[in-house]
């Protein structure tokens, strides 16, 4: 069992036995970061990013420098020759000669699986529209089993916009195949999780779910408590995101009927839907969250790249 040279379009692309090796290692950077810190010696990093991200773009350069390799690409697709009205395949034909592998996020549903059908290098879905974004699962996975010790028999809520939220769809879709864990839904009634992912990803695996608006009603069953944004680029008109944006806000005084070990979790970035007197709270995991996911993308890269990681410890 390899990753190396394979794309990460899909969270399903990968095997439960191929997380594993993932989070494996990214344990080990995480124990003993210097020691891999040249394994990526002399490979390229490419970055082509046509959608704004912080964490996502962050964080792959991050591990890749962090990995002993470079960096190239662009974070605004307008300074590229997608301007000129240059297609996904011709880019990725051309940017497969400068990079070893490549990160693509796009707004439009499908573009990196495109891509990887014309590049002679892995590529990774950043993001692709509200469809997936395997890589924050990787992350959010990492940081479950990291901070609750399993990733079976979780009760985990979803909370938010959860029609396009990509990383709710790729988490849930790989969450259901680990053992026994439940859902509960909660969105307003316009953002429900999408009918057809229910079928084909919970129906399929006897999985138990749970829909409601309130928050409140359910907070003290749940593991891991799972917030998203209500994304305002998502909505085609104005009106319909001003009267949802406010839909959840978790206080921490709403915390007080809540697990003493549940996760708060979150993708982020966050604009209301957390209120800042959380943040001091045990239960927050989100900003540890986003730094594990550097961690999750130096094993990722390091094995699809196929690098010897058999370095020695200190
Ligand atoms: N979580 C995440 O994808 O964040 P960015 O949009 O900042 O990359």
């Amino acid at each position: 069992m390899s990753l190396k040279g394979k794309h990460l379009i899909d969270p399903n692309d990968f095997s439960l036995e191929e997380f594993k090796q993932i989070f494996d290692l990214a344990d080990r950077i995480v124990e003993d970061r210097e020691s891999f810190s040249s394994v990526c010696r002399g490979k390229i990093l490419g970055t082509l990013f046509y959608e704004p991200s912080t964490r996502t773009r962050l964080s792959f350069e991050s591990a890749m420098l962090r990995l002993g390799g470079t960096v190239l690409g662009f974070s605004d697709a307008s300074t590229s020759s997608v301007s000129k009205g240059e297609s996904i395949a011709d880019t990725i034909r051309v940017l497969d000669a400068y990079a070893d592998i490549v990160v693509m996020r796009h707004p439009k549903e499908g573009a990196p699986m495109l891509a990887a059908e014309y590049s002679r290098v892995p590529v990774i879905n950043g993001g692709d529209g509200g469809h997936q974004h395997p890589t924050q699962t990787l992350t959010d996975l990492l940081t479950i089993r990291r901070l609750n010790g399993s990733l079976d028999n979780l009760t985990v809520a979803f909370c938010g916009d959860l029609k396009f939220g990509r990383t709710v769809h790729s988490l849930v879709s790989t969450l259901a195949r680990y053992n026994s864990n439940k859902f509960v839904f909660i969105s307003p009634a316009e953002l429900r999780f999408p009918e057809h992912l229910k079928e084909t990803l919970l129906e399929k695996h006897n999985i138990e779910i749970v829909e409601t608006e309130s928050l409140e009603e359910v907070i003290n069953q749940v593991d891991i408590l799972y917030m998203t944004r209500i994304q305002k680029e998502r909505f085609f008109n104005e009106a319909d995101y001003m009267r949802l944006k406010d839909s959840y806000i978790l206080t921490r005084s709403k915390l007080a009927n809540a697990k003493p070990d549940m996760l708060v979790m979150h993708p982020l970035p966050r604009v209301n839907e957390i209120a800042y007197d959380v943040d001091g709270d045990q239960r927050a995991a989100y900003f540890k969250q986003a730094e594990l996911g550097i961690y999750a993308r130096m094993a990722l890269m390091a094995l699809q790249l196929g690098v010897d990681v058999n370095v020695k410890g200190k």
